[in-house]
């Protein structure tokens, strides 16, 4: 199995680019823009990623982030991500990337999206990896703030496809950004959200009906809804699920209890993702392959997972028919 999944080709949807910031590359760079970070060795950091729940690991998060000063260090992040892409048959990838975390630092906007979107070309060109930016608005922030990255990133409009919403989802619900989110669709992005992480079924009813998303970031909830988990079918939304950022936010007791397998039986279009692969212990393949144990996931059911991905990411019609052909001869020669 763990070979097949290593060999499935497949999309990630679901990414935090500041959550790929491995421990050894925020101490390289770290040095290189001479930041003093907490912490004095990369098993320090390791013993601190420990959460009880997402702001645990958001104050960590933000804090390691801090480091990214240039161009360079955006670059280097967002390439040493797609590298590991490459390694793990990951075929194309639809990357968060939060704007504010580093434009309240005095970082510009422009040297943010020089950075990745410099990693991306190189990373099509030496892997013909495909990759697409969703900009995420901080939701602990205001909804003024998010209009003020909305202004900054028109310029960059055409190098962007998404807006996102994310870091602390209880008291601000989706409703809170009803009005950027309206004039971000009317700039041309595509809204997502997460929605129903640690919120209850209500913020996904709210990022459904106010925001009009069009894919779910985790929306694990929808289960306390049965009216919800219909609706989401019948408008044909997939979910982007994160195993291991679900157990080690303890959003999911342990990987057994996880509720995917019964995502799926009931008809809901999940994806597998990993996140903020720094933090919560493996990247996309690692997620497919202690998920697939834990819940003895067969070989149809990781086609359909990695089916999904491709099926549900944001691609033109014409690269999806190539990937899904891939990924079609694929499972037909190993199944
Ligand atoms: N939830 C909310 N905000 C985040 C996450 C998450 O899982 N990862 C990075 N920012
Ligand atoms: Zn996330």
């Amino acid at each position: 199995m763990k070979n097949f999944i290593e060999n499935l080709p497949k999309a990630e949807l679901h990414l935090h680019i500041e959550g790929s910031f491995e421990p050894e590359l925020m101490f390289k760079i770290a040095k290189r823009n001479a930041i003093k970070i907490p912490f004095n060795s990369i098993k320090e950091i390791q013993d601190a990623y420990q959460f009880n729940c997402l702001q645990d690991f958001l104050d960590i998060y933000y804090q390691g982030a801090q480091v990214l000063i240039t161009e360079q260090d955006f670059y280097d992040l967002t390439f040493s991500y797609l590298k590991k892409c490459d390694a793990q048959n990951v075929r194309h990838t639809e990357i968060m990337f939060d704007p504010q975390t580093h434009t309240e630092r005095g970082v510009k906007f422009a040297t943010v999206i020089a950075g990745i979107t410099k990693a991306q070309k190189d990373a099509k060109i030496q892997f013909g990896i495909t990759s697409l930016l969703i900009m995420s608005y901080l939701r602990h922030l205001s909804e003024k703030d998010a209009f003020k990255t909305l202004e900054e990133s028109l310029p960059y409009k055409n190098q962007i496809t998404c807006v996102g919403l994310d870091s602390s989802e209880k008291g601000n619900p989706p409703s809170k950004f009803k009005n950027v989110f309206k004039k971000s669709v009317e700039v041309g992005y595509i809204p997502v959200a997460h929605a129903g992480e640690e919120g209850n079924a209500g913020y996904i009813w709210e990022a459904l009906d106010i925001l009009n998303i069009k894919r779910i970031d985790h929306g694990n909830n929808c289960l306390q809804d049965t009216t919800l988990i219909k609706k989401i079918i019948k408008q044909d939304l997939a979910l982007t699920i994160c195993p291991l950022s679900n157990t080690a936010l303890q959003v999911v007791k342990n990987l057994k209890e996880h509720p995917l397998k019964k995502m799926l039986d009931l008809g809901l279009k999940v994806t597998i993702n990993s996140d903020d692969p720094a933090f919560f212990g493996g990247q996309v393949n690692q997620n497919y392959i202690e998920i697939q144990k834990a819940l003895n996931l067969t070989k149809e059911d990781l086609y359909t997972l990695a089916k999904n991905s491709f099926q549900y990411s944001f691609l033109d019609k014409i690269t999806k028919e190539k990937y899904l052909n891939e990924l079609e001869t694929y499972y037909k020669k190993n199944k």
